[in-house]
């Protein structure tokens, strides 16, 4: 019998791992280990966040997984490539062409416009945007009337919503933010997760996102939760009041330990 692919894919498909991943910065009386070995796996066409208290790692896992940082020890892969195998030129080649990024910075080009921004990385890659995608995804955010606008002319609430219609318009394997969320009002936050949770539910995109927001984490699938470096709890479906219930347990465990 052939699976159907919803079956095959959610056995198997995983857009990253981190494998017995370690980072220590520094020698000596500076040596800090941010990552102790942590194994985890973001299965696609699933929202994973990241919490933990600060200090704790979340970004350098980021970074480690996405390619933007080297790792100590252990290994981390995007689908099936090895990222400490790759030369940094085919690094770089490899986040332009399989990851999207959202940083709480927007990181756009203050010179070109909102539509300039978000076909740039693919601009670059020589890669020709889908039409019907781009279309699909600007329409999503609600950027189809702001197309023209410089990032200057857009609040910060659109200009975020630019950098998530970035990070899909080459449909990449994998979306990877930090604090997407950590510039906005609560209301242009909502915004912006809620496309991020449609990104995944409505166009099988694979999202893992940094955040320190009990209610952020609330629109993900499944919160990974860090404390010194290492994968401490995990929790499906969570509710901000649960995220946030676990975070508080950190808290006087932290103080009694
Ligand atoms: N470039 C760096 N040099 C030295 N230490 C660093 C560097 N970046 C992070 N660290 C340390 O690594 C640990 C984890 O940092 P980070 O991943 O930024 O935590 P989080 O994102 O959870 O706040 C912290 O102790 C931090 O001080
Ligand atoms: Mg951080």
């Amino acid at each position: 019998m052939i699976p159907t692919p919803t079956t095959a894919r959610r056995a198997t498909a995983v857009a990253a791992r981190a494998t017995d991943l370690s980072k220590v910065y520094g020698q000596g009386e500076t040596r800090v280990v941010a990552l102790d070995r942590v194994t985890v796996e973001f299965p696609q066409g699933e929202f994973t966040a990241i919490m933990g208290p600060s200090g704790s790692g979340k970004s350098t896992l980021m970074h480690c997984v996405a390619g933007l940082d080297t790792f100590s020890g252990g290994s981390a892969r995007i689908g099936d490539t090895e990222l400490g195998s790759l030369k940094d030129k085919q690094l770089t080649q490899l986040r332009r062409d399989k990851i999207g990024f959202i940083f709480q910075a927007f990181n756009l080009l203050p010179t070109l416009t909102a539509l300039e921004n978000i076909t740039l990385p693919m601009d670059i890659a020589g890669r020709k945007p889908d039409r019907q995608w781009m279309d699909r995804v600007i329409d999503m955010v609600g950027l189809s009337g702001r197309l023209g606008h410089r990032p200057a002319q857009l609040s910060g609430g659109q200009q975020q919503r630019v950098a998530v219609a970035r990070a899909l318009a080459s449909r990449p394997e994998i979306i990877f933010g930090d604090e997407p969320t950590g510039n906005l009002d609560s209301r242009s936050g909502a915004e912006v997760l809620g496309f991020l949770r449609n990104s995944v539910r409505e166009l099988g995109q694979t999202v893992v996102m940094v955040t320190h927001d009990p209610v952020a984490a609330s629109y993900a699938d499944r919160v990974i939760f860090l404390a010194d470096g290492r994968i401490v709890d995990e929790m499906l479906a969570p509710t901000a009041d649960g995220v946030l219930d676990r975070m508080k347990e950190f808290d006087t465990k932290g103080r009694t330990s």
